[in-house]
């Protein structure tokens, strides 16, 4: 039996279609990159360049792969997801999955984020061509300000930004989860000097959640919201 990467566990062949387009040039995008590195291989993992990542990482889609986003959006599903948000919106890949899964479940919103105005403005479009605009809402600026105040729970988030704030924006969004809720994060095995604190906080019982770290990319953190106060810390 073959298995086919390509695979959609979205039965609209409308959003389908606009996730293939992005995925095919995220997948480009990063063949390029890997090629680029070959003749300078880092044997040590690197740390973050905060610095440097706001312009690298301007106009690059570095999104979700398929596989994560066909299980967010199942996870989404099961969990009867109406309120969802995530760090990071990119391009909207992940928005994507994330608002179909809100629209399939009969309605509500993904809060996205996204630092870059003209990825943000992008991401607009791309949903709009999936049929899915009325069903995401990008917040344009720092997400330690923008994800402040969600108004309402949510059911499920995505963290997916820098991996140097992974950490601060999970303690702003815990309270905002509701209990049974899922996390899921991204990076866990591309960045391990930065992701190991954000792994290391949401594994420790006492800060409410509890977590595995997946097979997925490298490593993707999935973990759910099992107690309503946690310290914070
Ligand atoms: C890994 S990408 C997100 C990929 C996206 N989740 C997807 O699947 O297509 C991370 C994004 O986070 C954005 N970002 C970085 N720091 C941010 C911040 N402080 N607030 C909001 N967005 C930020 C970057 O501009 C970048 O587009």
């Amino acid at each position: 039996m073959s298995l086919s990467k390509a695979h959609s566990a979205i039965p609209d062949p409308k959003v389908q279609a606009v996730l293939d387009r992005l995925h095919k040039n995220a997948e480009a995008e990063m063949d390029a990159f890997i090629q680029d590195q070959e003749p300078r291989p880092q044997p040590e993992p690197q740390p973050f360049d905060a610095e440097g990542a706001v312009d690298f990482f301007r106009d690059k889609y570095i999104s979700l792969e398929r596989e994560q986003g066909n299980l967010l959006y199942l996870l989404a599903r099961s969990l009867g997801a109406r309120r969802s948000v995530e760090f990071g919106t990119s391009f909207g890949v992940s928005t994507t999955y994330l608002a179909a899964a809100m629209r399939d479940n009969g309605g509500g919103l993904v809060i996205g984020s996204e630092i870059q105005p003209s990825k943000a403005a992008v991401a607009r479009e791309n949903l709009k061509e999936a049929g899915l605009a009325d069903f995401a809402e990008i917040r344009v600026g720092d997400a330690r300000e923008t994800l402040s105040d969600l108004g309402e729970l949510v059911d499920i988030v995505l963290i997916d930004g820098f991996p140097n704030l992974n950490l601060t924006i999970l303690k702003l969004l815990a309270p905002q989860v509701r209990l049974g809720g899922l996390v899921m994060a991204d990076n866990v095995g591309s960045f391990p000097l930065e992701m190991g604190d954000y792994v290391a906080w949401v594994q420790n019982l006492s800060n409410g959640f509890t977590s595995t770290t997946l097979p997925l990319r490298g490593g993707t953190e999935l973990s759910i919201k099992i107690v309503d106060s946690f310290n914070g810390n």
